[in-house]
């Protein structure tokens, strides 16, 4: 495969039309697909589709393909497993690669004390369980959760979800028990201030608001928050506002739940988010990028809290030997140099994409750390009016190019490539990016020129 984009066709080419209309019969139309790639082979950073035309990818199945496509160890280590066997349950049998998994996540997580995990199958049963065990753990039932935060789609995670109304409208009631203080978006700080004066204020909402008016904080199991939002945005709060939520937890005995399933595993340029704020959370919520592709979910907990009883929780399929092989080989090449190449080539990629606001008025803001970068659009950087259209618009022109990008939030684009991606690589990213961006901000002066 060619080490930069090549479209040979118009898109969808044939092959990937014809797959589309077959999968428009058959598939649940609940997905959300921006754009037509129907994917063929992958190598790296690169993407093949069906008609043979290839893709930069910054996108890797959301943030998942953290070590690159197939990358050739972790291949070895699912060949090997399933040649000796696939399943054998983890919840009622033993096997090695769930207990060295279960070992090397012990030895990385930034939580204090001995660490205990349970493992699932994805980021939505990874939450589950942290809901389920910071229940049974405290003995109490509420819940507190962000706006803007995406924690899953089953029903339990779905009531901490508050990220766009359309994942929520039609499946009520929710799960009771539930509440939302507002994020510290500084880009539109919820009480108005700017980040260089910011003491996460946002954050009295829960003490002079939740804790007066609604909830008793002694009966709350836990507070569940994502270190950077993923979908809400890829927005980055400031370091005071973890801090200040471990104190407030602290003080009231109230657990701290990371979400780290989409900022975790060295996305951003650390193993978790977190520990850019120094904080150490009670439980983690891991899955996405930890198996570099195959479904593993895991809830690592202080081991002392992580004391239910055989039965209180389980799941056939979780852990899977398989996908635990993936993921020891993903924990081995982030650390020997992935984490440290998502810090590097995500600085020099940020950079690059900051050097693009000169030019393109529609980049309201640029944010990341590593390579989790979210690219905000907006109609008019004073009023900070939202280009949703735009943005759309933008991330279809870079497909056309030969770049994978998603939106996240109502109007931003994520860069969440394989952490694999080379500085050669993020500046060709840049590169088609700005093309994208002109041709969009192009044909908006020529609909408004014609008006
Ligand atoms: C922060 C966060 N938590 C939980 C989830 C749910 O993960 P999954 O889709 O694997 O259930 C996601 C998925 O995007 C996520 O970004």
């Amino acid at each position: 495969m060619t080490n930069t984009p090549q479209i040979n066709t118009a898109l969808p080419g044939p092959k990937a039309a014809a797959i589309i209309a077959r999968d428009a019969v058959v598939v649940s139309p609940s997905y959300t697909r921006g754009y037509p790639l129907v994917m063929q082979r992958g190598d790296g950073a690169m993407v093949e589709d069906v008609d043979g035309n290839v893709f930069l990818d910054c996108a890797a199945g959301i943030a998942v393909n953290s070590t690159g496509h197939s990358h050739p160890d972790v291949v070895r280590a699912i060949t090997e497993q399933a040649q000796r066997f696939l399943h054998m349950s983890g919840t009622d049998f033993y096997y090695e690669p769930q207990v060295k998994l279960a070992e090397d996540l012990a030895s990385i997580t930034p939580i204090a004390g001995g660490v205990r995990s349970f493992f699932g199958n994805s980021g939505t049963e990874a939450i589950e369980a942290c809901i389920k065990l910071s229940r049974y753990a405290t003995g109490r039932d509420n819940i507190i959760a962000f706006l803007g935060g995406f924690h899953g789609r089953t029903l339990g995670a779905l009531a901490l979800t508050a990220s766009k109304a359309i994942q929520r409208r039609g499946f009520g009631p929710m799960m009771p028990g539930v509440y939302h203080a507002p994020y510290a978006d500084c880009y539109r700080c919820p009480v108005g201030l700017t980040s260089d004066h910011c003491a996460a204020e946002c954050l009295n909402y829960i003490e002079d608001q939740i804790f007066l008016h609604l909830v008793s904080p002694d009966e709350v199991a836990a507070l569940v928050v994502e270190p950077i939002q993923g979908e809400g945005g890829y927005v980055v709060p400031p370091d005071q506002f973890i801090q200040r939520l471990r104190e407030l937890t602290k003080q009231h005995g109230i657990l701290l739940v990371a979400d780290e399933v989409q900022s975790g595993m060295g996305r951003s340029g650390k193993m978790f988010a977190i520990e850019h704020t120094g904080v150490r959370p009670d439980m983690i919520a891991i899955a996405k990028g930890i198996a570099s592709g195959l479904p593993l979910g895991v809830a690592a907990a202080r081991a002392d809290i992580m004391a239910w009883p055989p039965g209180a929780h389980a799941s056939t399929f979780g852990g899977n030997p398989v996908s635990c092989a993936a993921a020891v080989v993903t924990l081995r090449l982030l650390k020997e140099r992935l984490v440290e190449n998502s810090a590097d080539v995500g600085g020099h990629m940020i950079a690059g994409l900051r050097a693009l606001m000169d030019k393109h008025p529609l980049i309201g803001d640029v944010r990341g750390r590593g390579l989790m970068i979210g690219v905000e659009l907006v109609r008019d950087r004073r009023t900070k009016e939202r280009a949703s259209e735009e943005r759309d618009a933008v991330v279809n022109a870079a497909f056309s190019r030969g770049l994978l990008l998603l939106g996240a939030g109502k109007n931003a684009i994520r860069f969440s490539p394989p952490l694999v991606l080379t500085r050669q690589q993020a500046d060709m990213a840049v590169r088609i990016f700005d093309e994208a961006l002109m041709e969009v901000e192009r044909s908006r002066q020529s609909t408004t020129n014609t008006r």
